[in-house]
């Protein structure tokens, strides 16, 4: 189609209509040209589409449909490959049923355990969040299916979503909070972007024209269209000129009008409505000129990649004893509503009308020695005693008990934040209580955020499910079965309290201000930097197997920061099970002028091992692995100097590591003034140089006219005269010179020089 002579035949109304949704799911058409309209629909952890007729708030049923395992499950696969066959899955449901759009991935950092949207947001790393979206983003896209990387940006909170404002600092914002959508732009190119209900930094997302045109546009090459949040839109014609080009759902034409009034009184430049009109239709024609609406939707297929891909997520927190797996013949008792009715999504926008759920209690129907108690009741949060005094019984008569616990839908959801980490009482009562009385206690849990654990020292075994999709049985008993070795590793850290995470003292803001304190000192950089202790940590997961590392090869020990630095280990599967393991690698800046983390992830990967065998796992590290962003360039810097390459278990198991030193190529200086102080001025060769005549011909006038005496050493050590030195700003040198130097000859000196 060509989008431009499209664009040249419409009037100003229709090129306004296109910048609105027609209905909660429909953009809108315009006939007489021939435009139909294109249906978007959420996500992401399968297509929520509602009937035809969808009712004004769109939350009426949607069709029967696949729920995968949810974001915060998928993530702790660690693995790109399972994302991008989740993402081709997704992408043929919505070619099967004509959904131009689905609207996902969600990508923003878990910045608290507290998020009631936690469970459908990947990672508190950006690294694993931006390798996990472009990979799910690229499956979509490959079956030329449009996404909707969301929520741009800093979402990080349910309370006051629709007015908070997230007060970042510039690092902070670059570091932590957009890599994973810059990492996914760049590398996959989403169709489109949503942006956030917030504002950042005092300015609506839907009309911040720092984030959607200066950063999304000009630094990062975004080429799709920008849609609001649903009912994110303020002002439309500022949002409009920022780079929101299509709002949804709709504003029934109110805002279509107040475009054109302001094109017509030269509000608003034209050349900005027909660019967003042509963003929009760049999308939506390479959707329809490329459908394939005989795309098959298997689903009963999808039911088995949703189970196997639940399988790859689960995470292995403890196992004592080798508890597990669990053996044919044991006598099991199974404990928990939520082994027969489970948890396996979240509430709100990404909530999905399952087809079919398999619960544990379907997926052991077939197997002896399977006893069943309900133990407690998800409508309730006090222990009640009658049920657990059943399963109590029922514990003392078994080989082993499987509690299913877990986080019910009102403790978290999209549209308001938790209080608390702690499972309903009447869980914790009752884990507790059947640990008492059968020492092999196994705890499963199904929630969408870290909880804490006070039981964790009576249980031996921990399998954490995350929400895992409508499969969630069937891979829970293929877990606990040993069908399957858990590799999933934890895409976040499980802190022991609550008190214990960096946003304690700032979550949730005050009023409309949210300020984002604790700046990049998120998740596991916060607690490996001040050496907090946690339940669990980044990256943590057991196996049934066991590993082995060894040969860790950097294939330079210098290196400039624009050259890539090649890095390969060898791992080794020392058990006698096949398994899966996930080999970390982080990046630990031995010094730096800025406060940064200990280390911070910067690879991944994956891989199967039979029993004895080795594998080489290479990664390459190009710049951005040992940079951090600079407030003065506004851009990435390494800053010369040691950098660790560390792999890792976890964030807090390192098992090799190796040095190696970075030069930077980027002259990086601050402007030379009369407040420059001498330390500064030494670190930069050049000014020194330049100045070098000027503080030698000082020099004399430094020195004391007779040795000191004693008093005078006391008051004035030589360590302290060395500080006041290096501490001493320029100007300071004119009250020193003995008239040799004023400040106006200093100040013309320096511009003589060209320092300032
Ligand atoms: C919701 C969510 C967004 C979703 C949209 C459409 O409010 O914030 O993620 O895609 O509206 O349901």
């Amino acid at each position: 189609m060509d989008i431009q002579k499209l664009i040249q035949q419409m009037t100003l109304e229709e090129k306004a209509s296109l910048l609105s949704g027609g209905d909660f799911w429909h953009t809108k058409a315009v006939e007489r040209l021939g435009i139909p309209a294109f249906m978007v629909s959420d996500g992401p952890h399968g297509l929520r589409k509602q009937e035809e007729k969808a009712d004004h708030l769109g939350v009426n049923d949607s069709i029967r449909a696949v729920c995968f395992p949810a974001a915060c499950a998928t993530a702790a696969s660690f693995d790109r490959d399972a994302l991008r066959t989740l993402g081709e899955a997704l992408g043929d449901t919505c070619q099967h049923e004509n959904v131009s759009v689905i609207l996902g991935p969600a990508v923003n950092i878990k910045r608290s355990p507290l998020c009631g949207r936690n469970f459908e947001y990947f990672s508190e790393d950006p690294y694993l969040a931006g390798e996990m979206a472009t990979a799910i983003i690229s499956g979509i896209q490959s079956r030329n299916v449009g996404t909707s990387i969301k929520h741009f940006a800093a979402n990080s909170q349910e309370h006051r979503r629709m007015s908070s404002d997230a007060v970042i600092d510039e690092r902070t914002l670059r570091e932590i909070y957009l890599p994973a959508f810059e990492n996914a732009i760049r590398n996959a190119q989403p169709w489109t972007v949503m942006c956030s209900y917030n504002r950042v930094n005092g300015e609506y997302a839907s009309e911040n024209r720092h984030l959607l045109t200066e950063i999304l546009r000009d630094a990062w090459n975004f080429e799709g269209f920008v849609v609001s949040d649903w009912g994110a839109v303020s002002d439309r014609v500022a949002a409009l000129d920022a780079g929101l080009d299509l709002e949804m759902p709709s504003s029934g034409g109110s805002n279509d009008a107040r475009i054109v009034r302001a094109v017509r009184e030269g509000k608003l430049d034209e050349a900005v409505v027909d660019r967003a009109v042509s963003r929009i239709l760049r999308v939506f024609y390479r959707y329809l000129e490329n459908r394939k609406p005989d795309t098959e939707w298997d689903m009963a297929a999808q039911h088995e990649l949703a189970r196997k891909l639940a399988c790859e997520c689960m995470i292995l927190l403890k196992n004592d004893m080798h508890t597990l797996p669990l053996k044919a013949g044991e006598k099991i008792a199974v404990i928990g509503e939520f082994a027969k009715k489970p948890r396996y999504q979240g509430g709100g926008s990404s909530h999905i009308n399952s087809f079919r759920v398999d619960s544990l209690m379907d997926a052991l129907s077939g197997m002896n020695n399977i006893s069943y108690a309900q133990g407690y009741s998800t409508e309730q949060d006090d222990p009640d005693d009658a049920l657990i005094q059943e399963a109590v019984s029922l514990a003392k008569q078994s080989d082993k008990v499987v509690v299913v616990a877990g986080l019910p839908d009102s403790f978290e959801s999209e549209g308001y934040d938790r209080t608390h980490m702690r499972l309903p009482k009447c869980q914790n009562e009752l884990i507790t209580r059947v640990a008492s009385a059968c020492a092999n206690t196994i705890v499963v849990l199904y929630n969408g955020s870290p909880v804490e654990m006070p039981w964790i020292g009576r249980v031996r075994a921990v399998l954490e499910a995350y929400l895992a999709g409508q499969a969630v049985g069937s891979a829970t008993r293929d877990i606990l079965y040993g069908q399957v070795s858990p590799s999933g590793r934890l895409p976040e850290s499980f802190p022991y309290h609550l008190e214990d995470t960096s946003a304690f003292l700032s979550y949730g803001g005050e009023g409309d201000r949210a300020v984002y304190a604790e700046g990049v000192f998120v998740g596991y950089r916060y607690y490996d930097k001040k050496r907090i202790d946690v339940l669990f940590p980044f990256g943590y997961g057991l196996s049934y197997t066991s590993f082995a590392y060894s040969d860790l090869v950097l294939d330079r020990e210098s290196m400039r920061d624009d050259e890539d630095l090649h890095v390969s280990v060898n791992v080794t599967n020392t058990g006698d099970v096949p398994g899966k393991e996930v080999v970390q690698l982080y990046v630990a800046d031995r010094e730096s002028s800025v406060f940064r983390p200990v280390r911070e992830l910067r690879g991944f990967e994956k891989v199967f091992l039979n029993p004895g065998e080795t594998r080489t796992v290479s990664f390459t590290l190009g710049k951005r692995a040992f940079a951090y962003w600079d407030t003065t360039l506004h851009d990435w810097y390494v800053e010369s100097g040691s950098f660790a390459v560390q792999i890792g278990r976890s964030s807090r198991e390192i098992v090799l590591e190796k040095e190696v030193e970075v030069e930077s190529t980027t002259v990086r200086h601050d402007p030379i003034t009369v407040n420059t102080i001498m330390m500064d001025l030494m670190r930069n060769p050049e000014a020194a140089a330049k100045l070098k005549p000027v503080l030698d011909s000082l020099q004399g006038t430094f020195e004391g006219e007779q040795e000191s005496s004693d008093a005078a050493q006391e008051a004035v050590s030589s360590e302290m005269a060395a500080a006041m030195m290096k501490y001493m700003p320029l100007r300071g040198l004119v009250s020193f010179s003995d008239g040799k130097l004023t400040y106006d000859s200093l100040k013309k000196m320096l511009s003589d020089l060209g320092l300032s």
